[in-house]
């Protein structure tokens, strides 16, 4: 019934990295020219984390938006922003957390794990308990109807789902709702009208799903109507309810299957990337270090692609031709590590070259990347003003 979104988030972890490009970025790049897309920073997420530290957010907030850009998210097409210059979100995940049961902020799968993980800090507060119901917040302001995570996101997007649910199940009622709802029914004209009512029976009654799909549909294609109408014809379908906030779908984030220099994945922890602002010498001395096949000690030993970390590189960057070329060349001995390396070192160089290009102007030029960032603010706060008012007016705080 709203119009499709989406959205998704990062935490300022500073500079980024080419597994961030393989895994994120890249399908940000595409799914922008798909749907309307925000993007946004999530300041206030990481300060749930490192609450004690928080000095460090502002240059990793700018760092990366710089390297967004250099990625090729583009601002002409989606929307990026930092979360906490639209403090609507956090209006929104006070009002949420008044009717959130303890429970399912509990038993969401990162709580637990990220306590464990990150022991050395004390993450038994409020804020990091409230870190998946700020995120629920952040989708539902904007009414998004997909948001691209990773799979350890999945249970966020679920919950979201729920606390959607159980605020329209509490606040979507209105005094006549029923009457209101036929009577924009009226205004599809006799014959959808029927159509419409016909359709709702079926799901009402048989749980006919295809039919309530039909109905949505019809209901999508047709203009004639006011919005009110509109929300009002979409609860009805569904029950006596009018729909508030949108349940989201999560977008499933394929894995990067980019690894790290020492074939793990590729992460600043295990300090084994390589940046996306790389200059071309560190890229080249990087990979010739690279560990190879342990069993290759001379150039004159055969090797096997299986057991060395550069073979799961050409699986990312070469073609067939190539990979069967370093395939063959490793286990004949016939090429030595080096020059295995080679084809790999030239492509990450003519993939990263156009990125630092892009990064150079908007460090040349901060304000460039401020402007991006307050028109992007100015124009997701539109859109969360306008679902903060539905949401007060739905809850009877629309005092005036
Ligand atoms: N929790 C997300 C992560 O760690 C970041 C995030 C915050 C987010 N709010 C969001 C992602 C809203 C998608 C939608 O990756
Ligand atoms: Fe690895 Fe290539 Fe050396 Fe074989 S030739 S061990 S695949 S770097």
């Amino acid at each position: 019934m709203f119009p499709e979104r989406v959205l998704s988030g990062m935490r300022p972890t500073g500079s980024l990295h080419l597994g961030h490009y393989h895994g994120v970025l890249k399908n940000w790049v595409k799914l922008q020219s798909e749907f309307p897309c925000l993007f946004f920073v999530a300041d206030w997420h990481a300060l749930t984390t490192h609450y004690e530290t928080p000095d460090v957010i502002e240059k990793n907030v700018w760092d990366m938006v710089i390297d967004w850009l250099a990625a090729g998210v583009d601002p002409s097409q989606a929307t990026l922003f930092i979360q906490s210059r639209v403090p609507e979100h956090a209006e929104l995940h006070l009002l949420l957390s008044m009717s959130t049961p303890l429970g399912w902020l509990e038993r969401v799968p990162t709580y637990k794990d990220q306590q464990e993980k990150l022991s050395d800090k004390d993450l038994s507060t409020y804020g990091f308990l409230g870190y998946p119901l700020l995120q629920s917040a952040d989708i539902l302001i904007y009414r998004a109807s997909q948001v691209p995570v990773g799979e350890d996101q999945v249970p966020h997007i679920e919950m979201t789902r729920e606390v959607a649910r159980r605020f329209n199940h509490l606040y979507g009622r209105e005094v006549g709702f029923e009457e209101k709802a036929l009577e924009a029914a009226k205004k599809l004209g006799n014959k959808r009208m029927k159509l419409y009512l016909e359709l709702r029976d079926r799901y009402q009654e048989q749980g006919d799903d295809e039919a309530l799909m039909q109905a949505q549909a019809m209901l999508g294609d047709w203009q004639g109507i006011s919005l009110g109408d509109r929300e009002r014809l979409f609860g009805y379908l569904e029950g006596g309810r009018k729909i508030i906030l949108a349940e989201p779908k999560a977008l499933l984030t394929e894995a990067s299957k980019m690894p790290g220099l020492d074939g793990q994945k590729m992460s600043k922890s295990y300090n084994n990337t390589i940046a996306l602002r790389e200059d071309d010498a560190t890229v080249t001395q990087k990979i010739r270090r690279m560990p190879t096949d342990p069993s290759r000690v001379r150039r004159t030993d055969a090797g096997d692609p299986a057991r060395c970390p550069v073979w799961q590189l050409h699986e990312v960057y070469s073609d067939e031709n190539l990979k069967d070329w370093a395939s063959a060349g490793c286990k004949s001995a016939s090429i030595g590590c080096l020059d295995c390396k080679q084809p790999i070192i030239d492509a990450v160089i003519r993939e990263l070259t156009p990125m630092r290009e892009r990064a150079q102007q908007y460090i040349d030029d901060p304000a460039l990347v401020k402007n991006v960032i307050s028109d992007g603010c100015e124009r997701a706060r539109e859109f969360a003003q306008e679902t903060m008012r539905d949401v007060r007016e739905a809850m009877g705080l629309n005092y005036s």
